[in-house]
This record gives C-alpha cells, sequence and structure tokens, in this order.
C-alpha cells in the first residue's frame, strides 16, 4: 500500500490506523491534490485488516477549513462537477470501509470538512472545534454531501437554517444537534479518546462491526420496511460465520471471544 503522499499521511498503529490531512499552513482546505491523495488511500484501505481509523487534521486550528476557496475561484461549470464528483466519491470511500472511522474534528471543521467529517461513522470533537457550512456566504452550495448528510443527521429544518445562514455552529451546539457524539479538552485527549472506543470496539466480531456498518448505510436511504429486508438478509447470513459461532459459544463457555473476522 503506497503511503508516501504530500497533503496526507497514514500510520498504522497495531490494529488502527490514523489517517491525518497534513495542509495545516492552508487550514487543511481541500483541492484536487488532497482529494485525489485521499481516494487513492482509501480505495487501498477497503482490503486492509485494520479494525479501524482515526481522521483527523494537522495543526492546532483546524480539522479541515473547507474546500479550497483559491482553487475554486477559477473552475468552469465542467471543472466543478469533476471536483463535486472527486469530493463526493472520497466520502462514499468512508461509508464503504469495512472498519469504523472516527472523525476527530480538532478546529475548524467548515464547508467541505464538515461533510468529510459526516461520512465517518461518528464524531468526536476538542473543544476547539466548530462546525459550518458557510458555502452561500461565497455564492457556491454545498457539494460534498453536506445538503444531504447535515440534513439526515441533525434534521431537515436545523440543516436548513444551518446551511442558508452559513453560520457557525459551536461545539456546544453541535452536541446538543448530535452531530457530535463525544467532545474532549484537547486534541490530545480526543486522539486517546477516540483510541479508546476503537479498543472497545476491537474486541467485538469484525465481521459483525462491517456488517452493521454497511446495513446501518444502506438503510439510511431506505424506507424502514426496504431497510428491514436489508437487516434480514444480512441477520440471516451472518449465522454462517465463524464469528457467530465463536461469539456465542464463548458466553457460553463464560470466556472471551477470540474474533478472526471470518
Ligand atoms: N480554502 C483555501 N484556503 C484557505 C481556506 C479554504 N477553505 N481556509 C483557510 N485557508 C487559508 C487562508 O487563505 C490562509 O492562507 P494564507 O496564509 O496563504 O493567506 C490560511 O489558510 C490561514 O487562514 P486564515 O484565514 O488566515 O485563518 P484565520 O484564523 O484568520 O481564519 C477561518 C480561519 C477558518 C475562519 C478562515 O480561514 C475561513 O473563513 N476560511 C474559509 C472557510 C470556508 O468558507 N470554507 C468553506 C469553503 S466552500
Amino acid at each position: 500500500m503506497n503511503t508516501n503522499f504530500e497533503t496526507i499521511t497514514f500510520e498504522d498503529q497495531d490494529d488502527f490506523g490514523v489517517l491525518t490531512l497534513n495542509r495545516p499552513d492552508k487550514l487543511n482546505a481541500l483541492n484536487l491534490k488532497v482529494l485525489s491523495e485521499l481516494k487513492e488511500i482509501l480505495t487501498s484501505l477497503k482490503s486492509s485488516s485494520i479494525k479501524g481509523m482515526v481522521f483527523t487534521g494537522a495543526g492546532e486550528k483546524a480539522f479541515i477549513a473547507g474546500a479550497d476557496i483559491a482553487e475554486m475561484s477559477d473552475m468552469t461549470v465542467e471543472q466543478a462537477k469533476e471536483f463535486g464528483e472527486l469530493g463526493q466519491s472520497v466520502t462514499l470511500l468512508f461509508e464503504e470501509l469495512p472498519f469504523p472511522v472516527i472523525a476527530a474534528v480538532n478546529g475548524f471543521a467548515l464547508g467541505g470538512g464538515c461533510e468529510m467529517a459526516m461520512s465517518c461513522d461518528f464524531i468526536y470533537a476538542s473543544e476547539a472545534a466548530v462546525f459550518g457550512q458557510p458555502e452561500v456566504k461565497l455564492g457556491l452550495i454545498p457539494g460534498f454531501g453536506g445538503t444531504q448528510r447535515l440534513a439526515k443527521i441533525i434534521g431537515r429544518n436545523f440543516a436548513k437554517e444551518i446551511i442558508y445562514s452559513g453560520r457557525n455552529v459551536a461545539l456546544s451546539e453541535a452536541k446538543e444537534l448530535g452531530l457530535v457524539v463525544k467532545s474532549f479538552a484537547n486534541k490530545e485527549e480526543l486522539m486517546a479518546g477516540a483510541f479508546k472506543t476503537l479498543g472497545k470496539i476491537s474486541r467485538n466480531s469484525p465481521k459483525a462491526i462491517a456488517i452493521s456498518k454497511s446495513v446501518m448505510n444502506d438503510g439510511n436511504d431506505l424506507t424502514v420496511s426496504l431497510g428491514l429486508k436489508v437487516e434480514l438478509e444480512q441477520f440471516s447470513e451472518i449465522f454462517g460465520s465463524e464469528d457467530k459461532k465463536e461469539g456465542c459459544q464463548a458466553f457460553v463457555e463464560k470466556r472471551a471471544a477470540n474474533f478472526t473476522g471470518k
């Protein structure tokens, strides 16, 4: 797996990965290079055996301060379509990874930054976190999923108020809205908290986690009755897995399960 990138870093720490957007002088803004590198690493991580990943931003100020405004300022309609498609494909890749990804938001998560965080499984944040979809202030609209995912996470009316006003959303409000699951005093504690959660998750069946993730993401776009059909299919299928046999047997034998992910 290529881990030699200009604008991102990927570190493998035992069972877990840390993906860091590394363009702090531009507050980790998403340009074509960053998005292409994210696409490459996320595509190769689809077949990785890690059990979870933390996605964060380098520096003290920002997770990601949005799509790169300087780069967007000269884009034609055709180029914008390609840019939007690339950004959206990155968000879909986060959702397609067969392990959980925690967005560790350590500062500004604006525009594309908020959109990238929302495509992770859930968001943990430090006290410095600030969210928002300020695109309308630039005469734009969110293009990497913000019009869709924000409404699904916090409800359409709250999402409309935030997107139409382009205002910042501070940590306390982001928590009230359910955008942020847990908060921490600073970046160090944020990363430690994210790893602690991944540690707990990794004691469970990797197969069951991967299937829960895909069923929940797929179900998000379906009616409840269609979602139940997807759930039932996967619920029954998992009864043929080694992890199911091991998990149930370990419970009966009063011992810890030794899952293989098969
Ligand atoms: N695109 C391109 N460059 C960006 C950027 C973005 N979205 N956000 C920040 N930067 C750059 C700045 O241009 C500046 O570069 P420079 O030092 O070469 O001039 C650098 O990052 C530092 O940003 P700066 O604005 O000086 O920091 P600040 O602390 O004063 O303000 C923000 C922080 C986040 C409030 C401000 O940078 C901002 O409003 N950014 C744009 C947010 C946005 O609209 N995002 C959605 C885009 S669709």
